[in-house]
């Protein structure tokens, strides 16, 4: 116990498991919310490597342990740590920055110093279960800082980085007052990917203004420093996927049909079942959807007795200020609109505050006439691949914001921009009003897609580039 050594090693904020605690006091683990755990679970199972992240409970130190085919090694964070450095640094500062300053990003020393200290653990954590010449994933905008304090510790090591929320135009990043930092600690991976070719782009732009460095997409010369040799650093695009195959026999199954079916008539056979599936956050437009539609009901374009909107808002970040308010003013809304338009029979908005397994989500997907993606901005958005897996039938209409990743890909979903509300009223009314030959002809161009993109092809170009970008470099330093 204690001195295993990994030749793969991922590192995340939050583990792919939560600890959850009965009313007995037995704990047992469940998979934590978020894309990003959906997305790599499949590999780390494949791969038999360790996962190094937090337990999401402050002060708890655990042990590594084994959970379902994946080596778990936990790093406890303090409750100062959540503060500072979780709910601080990465969701109040980088995580409003980062998307495009919807809600205003905060700039407190203190918390940067906790975010630096973090990553500090995070990349003693690593090298301590990596083997020699082991390859090391990190995730994500927590952990920017890692790359490069991992290289200098372990320069055997080959080292990725993937962001999987948006990086910013340089307007934007150039706000922080550590962003020099941060572009050096990522530029310590041998290759950095992003979701979108934007997102790439604004990284590399991010690095000549303030570094000066020589890049030629998508390769970024980093000059010798001191004894350590001038690199090469590999920044582009791999647009994230969901696993495709496990998802649509999840979605076929006769249980999740029933379940399907079973939804429909609880919620009284309306003509038109809508969707909304988002953990409660300021980027995803939530408050934009529902104002949308309370103008339709309003108008008479839509009756409270013909449709219905399910609105999934899992709990998320809820010590943040920002995410406070906005559960109040999203449940504010949502109350007045099923005030306003809600008869004894018939509820217009069916609201649930909580998370919910992937057999209840297939379900919803399978009972979802129309689903709506409406992001201000989102780095993938894979609830809306998730959407188009689940849809065996070829049927469901995906109204989705151009602001998400998954609009590159998505192209024959109904494209809107959350921001021009007529323009999405009109989507929704065209989305419902769809012939079914026009709905499955569009359904089965982003089948074809997704399939073709699934999560495998996502992990296996990274780590594939990963590979020969480190024997590229070894190739060059023993030139
Ligand atoms: C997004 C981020 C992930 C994060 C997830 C849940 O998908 O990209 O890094 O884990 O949200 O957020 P949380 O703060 O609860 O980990």
């Amino acid at each position: 116990m204690g001195d295993e050594r990994y030749d793969f090693v991922v590192a995340s904020n939050r583990l792919p498991v939560d600890r959850v605690v009965d009313d007995t006091g037995a704990s047992s683990w469940r998979p934590s919310p978020g894309g990003l755990v959906t997305a790599l679970e499949p590999i780390m199972r494949e791969a038999d490597g360790a996962w190094v992240g937090w337990v999401g409970q402050p002060d708890l130190e655990l042990e590594p342990f084994d959970w379902d085919g994946i080596r778990i090694v936990p790093l406890k964070l303090t409750e100062h740590d959540l503060e500072n450095y979780y709910e601080g640094f990465a969701n109040d500062t980088l995580w409003p920055l980062y998307h495009d300053v919807i809600a205003p990003p905060s700039y407190h020393r203190v918390w940067w110093d906790s975010y630096v200290s973090v990553n500090q653990r995070f990349a003693n954590a690593i090298a301590a279960v990596s083997a020699p010449d082991a390859t090391v994933w990190v995730q994500d905008y927590q952990l920017q800082l890692v790359p490069r304090m991992l290289r200098q510790a372990r320069p055997d090591l080959t080292i990725g980085f993937f962001n999987h929320i948006p990086f910013p135009a340089y307007g934007i990043f150039s706000q922080l007052p550590w962003r020099a930092q941060i572009i050096e600690g990522l530029l310590g991976a041998d290759v950095i990917g992003f979701q979108r070719v934007a997102d790439a782009g604004n990284f590399s732009r991010a690095v000549r203004r303030l570094l000066g460095y020589a890049t030629k997409s998508p390769v970024i010369e980093v000059p010798s420093h001191g004894r350590a040799p001038a690199r090469r650093v590999i920044a582009k695009p791999f647009p994230i996927s969901i696993d495709v195959d496990t998802f649509e026999r999840l979605a076929r199954s006769p249980e999740v049909q029933a379940r399907a079916a079973q939804i429909r008539h609880d919620l009284g056979d309306p003509k038109t079942i809508m969707l909304g599936v988002d953990r409660l956050d300021y980027t995803k437009g939530i408050g934009h959807r529902l104002k949308a539609y309370g103008e339709l009901l309003h108008e008479g374009r839509l009756k409270v007795e013909d449709v219905t909107l399910v609105q999934v808002a899992s709990p998320s970040r809820e010590r943040v200020e920002t995410y406070r308010q906005l559960r109040d003013e999203i449940e504010q809304t949502v109350g007045r609109i099923n005030g306003d338009y809600g008869t004894i029979s018939h509820q217009a908005v069916s609201y649930l505050h909580h998370g919910f397994p992937r057999e209840e989500m297939a379900a919803l997907y399978l009972a979802a006439d129309v689903m709506l993606v409406t992001a201000l901005r989102d780095g993938m958005n894979l609830v809306a691949k998730e959407y188009v897996a689940a849809r065996f039938d070829d049927d469901g209409v995906l109204v989705l914001s151009e602001f998400t990743g998954a609009s590159d890909e998505l192209r024959t979903a109904l494209l809107i921009n959350p921001h021009d509300i007529e323009g999405v009223k009109d989507a929704i009314m065209r989305a419902i009003e769809m012939p079914r030959a026009e709905r499955v002809k569009r359904m089965r161009a982003m089948r074809k897609r997704v399939r073709e993109n699934d999560v495998n092809r996502w992990s296996e170009g990274f780590l594939r580039t990963l590979a020969e970008a480190r024997r590229r470099s070894g190739e060059r330093s023993s030139d």
